[in-house]
């Protein structure tokens, strides 16, 4: 073991015991890692604990959730008082209509909800909505682009290129074994940030999409805030084609802004998706939209159900979490913005004293590192042209500097991150690149 690498005794052991009974020793493909994952003991705030007892400065948290950090003490109460009063019920509660009614004074979409537990769900419910809603068959969605893991959207994630067709004319390629190919004929794909190849597809393709779907920030495939007017652009095909647009704010939502992506851009949807951030790290997604639309689930035209919808706990969870978010707006966001413009800048100038070919580029709340010699990624051809078996190298010289990012590369910051834990993170990464 050299001084740069951390014990990993008692995660070796229980990973081994892992194998044994999870399929490929985790619980979610993207846990899978090369060599040993983390097996984390604790977390708080901004940082977490391995069960060999490392510290690491999380920028993972959960994957998005841990907007506030790990374990908000207000969040966790809220969740310990609710326990106490019923952990489930299957039946209505007040703490759903005081999140339904927070949603809807944050959100700009936001007329109507309907709560579900992940996000993969939640956009189930949106295509559904849409399909019931226009009377048409298909979706358009976009190449690197993830709307979770159910059969109709888990196509082009990240296809290799050489099986995916030309840059402006994707062709879907599906991204599991056992997929239900048929969803391909449903589907419609696009380059995303390319108005011209959208308006093609859509004078080719309109009058049978009901939904364009997409994450206005593309946070999948790197951290990509699109180029001005495509938006707005994307809004107005949409109009002009009788589409719905849905903004998948799955990360986006409670984290770049109070209302997401759509209050940031400026670009009201007709649908968005929720979840990750809105219950501080409790599973809870929700479906919102303009009440036109909504009113489909609402007559019983389109059918939407889940025995732990608005599950109480999560629910006290989301209630604490968006108060604070709420309340606290005008301090959270802007020092989500600026402690994430710090750390981008601090790992550019770690980078380029590394002699290091880094782009760091996001919103700020949550960014990505990547390694080219390009200035800009617009899309995921040119994400995919990046060097991405290095960046997870870095991910593993990072986590034995005792900082832990998205191995893909993407970052995600808290409010219970600290100017501290930016320099400390920016010496880390310092050192990490000495080592590359
Ligand atoms: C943009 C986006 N949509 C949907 C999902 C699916 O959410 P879940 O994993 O909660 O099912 C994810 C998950 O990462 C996501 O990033």
């Amino acid at each position: 073991m050299t001084a740069d690498e951390r014990p990993q005794t008692i995660a070796t052991q229980m990973h081994a015991a892992a194998r044994q009974v999870l399929a490929g020793g985790v619980s979610s493909d993207a846990r899978r890692l090369p060599g040993t994952p983390l097996y984390v003991d604790r977390a708080a705030g901004s940082r977490l604990w391995d069960v060999d007892g490392n510290s690491y400065l999380d920028y993972v948290l959960g994957q998005g959730p841990a907007i506030l950090g790990h374990c908000p003490p207000e969040v966790v109460d809220a969740i310990r008082t609710q326990a106490g009063r019923g952990i489930v019920y299957s039946a209505q509660h007040e703490a759903e209509v005081t999140v339904a009614q927070r949603l809807c004074a944050m959100v700009p979409v936001a007329q109507r909800v309907r709560f579900n537990t992940v996000g993969s769900e939640a956009v189930h419910a949106a295509l559904r909505l849409a399909r019931g809603y226009t009377g048409r068959p298909k979706v358009l969605k976009f190449e690197g682009h993830y709307h979770g893991w159910f059969d109709p959207v888990l196509y082009s994630v990240h296809p290799a290129v050489d099986a995916a067709g030309p840059a402006e004319r994707p062709q879907p390629v599906p991204g599991t074994g056992g997929q239900q190919l048929s969803s391909a004929a449903d589907l419609v794909l696009a380059p995303w940030n390319d108005l011209d190849a959208l308006r093609t597809l859509l004078e080719l393709h309109g009058e049978q999409i009901a939904a364009v779907v997409m994450e206005p920030i593309l946070c999948n495939t790197g951290a990509i805030v699109p180029d001005p007017g495509y938006l707005a652009g994307v809004r107005e095909l949409c109009d002009r084609h009788g589409c719905l647009l849905i903004f998948d704010e799955v990360i986006t939502g409670f984290r770049v802004a109070p209302g997401g992506a759509q209050e940031l851009l400026d670009v009201t949807p007709d649908l968005a998706v929720f979840g990750k951030a809105m219950a501080g790290g409790m599973p809870v997604s929700a479906l919102t939209g303009r009440a036109e639309v909504m009113d489909f689930i609402t007559d019983g035209t389109v059918a939407h159900a889940g025995t732990f919808n608005s599950h109480p706990v999560a629910m006290a969870a989301a209630a604490a979490t968006l108060r604070i978010l709420d309340e606290q707006r005008d301090e959270i966001y802007p020092r989500l913005h600026r402690l994430g413009a710090a750390l981008m800048d601090g790992i550019r100038a770690a980078a380029a004293k590394a002699g290091v070919p880094m782009l760091v580029d996001g919103p700020g709340p949550m960014f990505q590192t990547y390694l080219t010699t390009n200035d800009r990624v617009r899309d995921y051809r040119g994400f995919a042209a990046t060097d991405r078996a290095g960046m997870a190298r870095l991910h593993g010289l990072l986590l034995n500097q005792g900082v832990n990012m998205v191995p893909r590369g993407l970052w995600f910051l808290s409010a219970a991150h600290t100017d501290d834990d930016v320099q400390r993170t920016v010496d880390a990464v310092a050192r990490a690149l000495e080592q590359w």
